[in-house]
């Protein structure tokens, strides 16, 4: 795995994007500055092993290399799923593709660069969207989440995984100095942290849980629960 040393160096930051540099070392970037990203990409296949239905779509939604895809099809491959992932990254979906045929037969896989708000969602059992909806403006959002409604099943899921935002100040504080402290530890220096900071900050607009839950309701889910949280990190799995 190359390692991330893409702020290593004291740089002009400009605005955050998923292009060649970061699709080069985007497995050991997430690795070391997601809390629980491992945690998560394992859980998605147990979850996905719980949810799925037999021959129906499964969306990955900002699927960059295709982790959430590889684990779920680990545990599904006997269900005759069509694996949809979708990235509007050149980089990352030249690589998910090259990286997911290995895995996963042809005809049950679809990868496809693409605005994931123009993607049409049918016939689906699981929607993931795993640390991608913060990236989209936070308007166009709701839109997103009623799209996915509308084209996932009964009885369907959508498992939704976000940086958070917290109500309460002295939390929010804590949870971030736990976030930084956690990078840290995985041996990012303080400018990496900062300089990668200043480079996200106008690029990830990060919600509340309540935000989240509010927002999936109106989108037509009745019930949301949070299933995951490792520090300020968290996953949701809404129900059709
Ligand atoms: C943090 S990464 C997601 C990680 C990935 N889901 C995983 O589990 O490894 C965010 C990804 O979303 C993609 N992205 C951002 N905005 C997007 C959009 N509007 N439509 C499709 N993909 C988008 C980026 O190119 C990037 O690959």
């Amino acid at each position: 795995m190359k390692q991330d040393k893409l702020y290593a160096k004291n740089q002009q930051v400009v605005d955050f994007a998923f292009d060649e540099a970061v699709a080069d070392v985007f497995p050991d970037m997430i690795r070391r500055s997601v809390p629980g990203y491992d945690a998560i990409i394992s859980q998605l296949g147990v979850l996905a092993k719980h949810h799925a239905q037999a021959q129906t779509n499964i969306y990955d939604l900002g699927c960059s290399l295709g982790a959430a895809t590889l684990s779920m099809h680990r545990q599904t491959s006997n269900l005759k799923l069509k694996h949809i992932c979708i990235d509007s990254s050149e980089s990352m979906i030249k690589r998910c593709q090259s990286h997911l045929q290995r895995h996963i037969p042809n005809n049950e896989l679809q990868v496809i660069c693409e605005n994931m708000e123009d993607t049409v969602i049918e016939n689906a059992s699981i929607v993931v969207i795993n640390f991608t909806l913060q990236f989209l403006e936070p308007k166009a959002r709701l839109k997103l989440l009623k799209n996915v409604y509308k084209g996932l099943l009964p009885d369907g899921v959508l498992i939704l995984s976000e940086k958070l935002l917290f109500e309460d100040a002295v939390e929010n504080q804590l949870q971030i100095d736990w976030h930084i402290t956690s990078k840290r530890s995985n041996g990012y220096s303080d400018m990496e942290i900062s300089q990668k900071r200043a480079a996200l900050e106008n690029v990830l607009i990060p919600d509340s849980l309540e935000q989240h839950k509010q927002r999936l309701k109106e989108a037509g889910f009745m019930q949301s629960y949070q299933w995951f949280q490792s520090f300020n990190f968290a996953s949701l799995i809404a129900l059709k």
